[in-house]
């Protein structure tokens, strides 16, 4: 067993819905870390319960201790293929991203891709993720092995593509399913590790493939779905020219089965309000990418008229590497911040960190056991630094209140912030 100390903080709900309530701040906190990896005791330093004052400890004084940021989407084989200049996202995808990821079918790329991938996160404070891989079964069990090594909570799946993409990234709509079976027997449930029925988007589906997609959610019922939807505004004109039946996008996904309350559509920026009405009824959510919809021109996300109104959606974050440019959660919640300044409705720092961990552990079904740093739960714990250099030193002398620290910690951090990233209670930032 072991000590931390530092200042705590962490959310029990939405601070945007629910207030200040939902806010637990600790000034001068101590966590006590188990044999299994889980927070033993948490609180106040000063209420220790006696058997735990002889532990080893380690004292990050002010620094903030927060349960680790959960990202809910990103591409694992796109892990080193961002800041790639493109058009759009069609032209990006054809120009790089179907290139790049081609590789992954080879273990000798995949695997040092994974461990690559995430050191990464951890380099970011992010313990947990939802993410793409390819169609490879292969880069599948990459990941999910080194994410396994590290005790780290991932949800990933093998990709769903049997069209419109190059021959070396198609599978078939029955491959897709044998493949998707066999994996999730394989890895679901695994260590920490969940699996994620993954169609791509419905622009590299044939509706025979998005019908097995179906069936593999109806037949594992629970598990996560990730997909794309109503990105960009051509990916929208082409999705409703192959799918002329359809009412919209959203419909497409809805015909096959896959709006459920696990599934994750990514982006949703164009979504009509028969969408949101629809989204909303099947409790499905939808992933806000700031950054990627900044650097592909994709549009701005309108997140509270997502989350408000007649049909709430329940919205997530995630940066989206590599159409994303940067894996900080500190630069996804800045954009998701001045995206939300465009469009007149302004984000708190409160609601961005508590979409970063409570939030998304939400989404992700991994609530239970991560996202807060309550007793019982893993020790996925980041330690960060609002004055990690000479600048941010500076304006940190002129925070006088908690929001104002997070709030200059988010629009100035990046991985200097970042002390320490533990995993389970093991220490895994990576030092170089
Ligand atoms: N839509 C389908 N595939 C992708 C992808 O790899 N990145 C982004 N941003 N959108 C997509
Ligand atoms: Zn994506």
């Amino acid at each position: 067993m072991k000590r931390i100390t530092g200042q705590l903080l962490h959310y029990s709900d939405d601070p945007h819905s629910q207030g200040g309530a939902a806010i637990h701040h600790v000034e001068a906190g101590a966590i006590v870390i188990g044999e299994d990896g889980r927070i033993a005791w948490s609180g106040e330093a000063a209420r220790l319960p006696r058997q735990y004052h002889t532990l080893e400890s380690v004292d990050y004084g002010d620094k903030l201790i927060l349960p680790g940021f959960i990202d809910a989407h990103l591409h694992f084989p796109q892990y080193r293929m961002l800041a790639a200049y493109g058009k759009d996202l069609l032209d990006w995808l054809n120009r790089y991203t179907f290139i790049e990821e081609q590789r992954y079918g080879d273990p000798a790329i995949a695997a040092p891709a994974a461990s690559a991938f995430l050191d990464e996160l951890l380099r970011n404070g992010i313990t947990s993720c939802l993410a793409f891989s390819t169609i490879h079964p292969s880069a599948l069990d990459c990941l999910f092995e080194e994410a396994g090594r590290r005790n780290m909570a991932i949800a990933s799946g093998k990709t769903l593509m049997d069209c419109n993409a190059p021959d070396g990234l198609l599978d078939s709509a029955q491959s897709a399913y044998d493949d998707s079976t066999a994996l999730i027997g394989k890895w679901h449930g695994r260590k920490r590790l969940r699996y994620a029925i993954s169609p791509r988007f419905a622009v590299t589906s044939s509706e025979a493939q998005l019908q097995a997609a179906g069936t593999l959610a109806r037949e594992n019922p629970g598990l996560l779905i990730q997909t794309h939807l109503s990105e960009n505004k051509s990916e929208i004109e082409f999705v409703a020219s192959r799918f002329a039946w359809s009412k919209d996008y959203t419909d497409v996904y809805d015909r096959y089965g896959l709006l459920t309350e696990t599934a994750l559509f990514a982006h949703g920026i164009h979504l009509s309000g028969r969408e949101l009405a629809r989204l909303s009824e099947a409790g499905s959510a939808v992933v806000h990418c700031p950054t990627s919809n900044n650097f592909l021109g994709s549009g701005l996300f309108r997140l509270r008229h997502t989350t408000t109104g007649s049909a709430p959606v329940r919205v997530g974050v995630g940066c989206d590497i590599g159409g994303g440019m940067s894996y900080s959660m500190f630069d996804t919640l800045r954009d998701a911040y001045t995206v939300s300044q465009l469009v007149g409705s302004r984000i708190s720092a409160h609601e961005a960190f508590y979409r970063a961990t409570l939030g998304n552990a939400r989404l992700l079904g991994f609530d239970a056991d991560a996202g807060t740093l309550e007793a019982g739960k893993y020790a996925d714990l980041t330690v960060l630094d609002p004055a990690a250099t000479p600048l941010m030193a500076e304006r940190h002398a002129l925070s006088n209140d908690l929001h104002d620290i997070l709030f200059a910690l988010m629009i100035l951090g990046d991985d200097r912030a970042v002390t320490e990233t533990y995993v389970a209670g093991a220490p895994l930032k990576p030092q170089t």
